[in-house]
């Protein structure tokens, strides 16, 4: 394949040793058990990995899949590892992954229906599927995005417009209610809800932050209070946003009587669930989401916790005219009264994105195969393997549990080494203690990450580091729970800790 017209890959026969080849050595890396979580390769190295000039000329793709093999394959941090923890970082299922070449060859883009027939479709059946999961009713809606924050950016956008109405779309903030909108979320939202503000116009100081309880739910009495307080001042509720999953600890607020509360105000009512909305696909714990269905609007991450390589987001709404009433837009060269049939749909009429991915089919091609039970039971095996490391760091005297219950796959804990472990709570808790006990889990979890046994971020709960893991790689077990938490002890010994 020396000639430039063989790297078109242009017959089908070519086409297919390249592609054979391409899935053989992916597949001999991602099922051939990489050792390590990262190889361990500096920024440095990485930037001489990729230092060259623009080549004038091309080359083999076969040499360019095995430069891809030693260069990138080598150097990524290795999602379908055991022991990876990371931040919503899937091991993505294999039937999900393969089903992105079709997309990649189909190349359909789903925001406007003469651009993908059939995905439109299939997207359209898929949401369907979310809301009656949601519980939602016949009029709602949704469109799939490239994660949670711009899912939670149109969410917002609707409720801007429901608050201000539609004029607002060509006018900007009217000025009665400009630095009057307030937007009302606990302290540990996603940042996305304050940058989507932000872009909104509104400013980030329209986000009022509600306490969290002692088990980082929102409360419920301070959001009314606050909203309360708040309208008597003149301010205008324009939406209050729950989380079901934090990003932090994974718990859930209390999405029934968050919704009464929103709605007593009149407030567009969204819930970020990018993460626990998970839950909704298992037998088990979907009750844990009770409430969800009282939502104006639900983000929903099928990257996150439902194994699905990235990019797919999605936000579900409970009006389909609303969010059309918020994002509708008719530019000449898509208008609807020069097609054949003007009922077809375009998604660009619901979303900021116009040419996008056919994101959907992978998840469709997931629920095909494996049903709704067979990917429930897949979110259940990762909970069950939360509970054991919450037994087993609350059991074993060198760990401290974070006091939240586990709600989602999410267990937060610090390492305490020997001489402190019979201090009282209150000695631990004085700044310098804490700040000495910050620097030991820093220390840990970057030693750990050198040596690429198993990757897992550290947090900020407060002013206290902890360790954050979350569980979702649907293939790990317990055993790696166990092997993972003796290495820490081992390096934090190891460490002089
Ligand atoms: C609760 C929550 N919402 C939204 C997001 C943003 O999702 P994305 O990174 O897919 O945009 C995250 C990401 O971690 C999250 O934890």
């Amino acid at each position: 394949m020396r000639r430039f017209a063989d790297a078109l890959l242009a017959t089908r026969k070519q086409a297919e040793q390249f592609g054979v080849e391409v899935l053989r050595s992916t597949l001999d890396h991602i099922y051939g058990g990489a050792r390590r979580t990262y190889s361990g390769a500096t920024l440095a190295e990485l930037d001489r990995l990729f230092d060259e000039p623009l080549p004038e000329t091309g080359r083999d793709p076969r040499r360019v899949m095995r430069e891809c093999r030693r260069k990138v394959f080598r150097h990524s941090m290795q999602m379908s590892h055991p022991r990876i923890f990371g931040l919503f970082n899937p091991a993505p299922l294999p039937v999900a992954a393969l089903a992105e070449i079709p997309v990649a060859f189909l190349n359909q883009s789903v925001d406007a229906w003469k651009a993908g027939p059939a995905a439109t479709h299939l997207e359209m059946r898929l949401i369907r599927w979310i809301n009656d999961r949601i519980g939602f009713g016949r009029r709602a809606f949704g469109v799939f995005t490239s994660g949670g924050g711009v899912a939670n950016t149109i969410a917002l956008k609707m409720a801007r417009d429901r608050a201000t109405g539609a004029r607002a779309r060509r006018t900007g903030l009217p000025a009665r209610l400009s630095r009057r909108l307030r937007v009302y979320a606990s302290g540990q939202a996603h940042f996305s809800i304050g940058r989507s503000l932000d872009l909104l116009g509104l400013g980030e100081a329209s986000l009022v932050r509600i306490e969290v309880d002692g088990a980082m739910k929102m409360r419920v009495d301070r959001l009314a209070e606050t909203m309360r307080r708040d309208r008597r001042r003149g301010l205008v509720p324009m939406a209050v946003v729950a989380t079901a999953g934090t990003t932090n600890t994974g718990n859930i607020d209390p999405l029934r009587a968050v919704a009464a509360v929103a709605g007593g105000h009149g407030a567009h009512f969204h819930v970020d669930a990018a993460y626990g909305g998970a839950l909704l696909f298992s037998s088990l714990y979907a009750d844990r989401l009770d409430g969800l269905a009282l939502a104006d609007s639900v983000t929903l991450d099928p990257h996150k916790w439902l194994f699905q390589p990235f990019s797919l987001g999605g936000l579900f709404v409970r009006s389909r005219q609303a969010l059309s009433d918020s994002f509708r837009i008719e530019p000449g060269y898509l208008k609807k009264d020069l097609e054949a049939e003007p009922d077809r749909l375009d998604f660009y009429h619901y979303s900021l994105e116009g040419t996008r991915p056919f994101r959907g089919l992978k998840l469709w091609f997931t629920l095909k195969s494996l049903g709704r039970c067979g990917l429930g039971r897949l979110v259940d095996r990762t909970m069950e393997v939360a509970q054991h490391l919450e037994r087993e760091v609350g059991r074993q005297a060198c760990f401290e549990p974070f006091q939240t219950p586990v709600e989602c796959a999410s267990v937060c804990f610090r390492y305490l080494p020997r001489r402190w472990r019979r201090m009282s709570e209150q000695t631990l808790a004085s700044p310098a203690m804490r700040s000495r006990l910050n620097r030991v889990q820093i220390r840990i979890q970057q030693e750990v990450e050198r040596r690429g046994f198993a990757w897992f971020p550290t947090i900020v709960i407060g002013q206290t580091v902890f360790f954050r893991f979350g569980i979702f790689n649907y293939l790990t077990g317990p055993g790696d729970i166990d092997a993972v938490l003796a290495h820490i002890s081992r390096t934090a010994s190891q460490l002089g800790f």
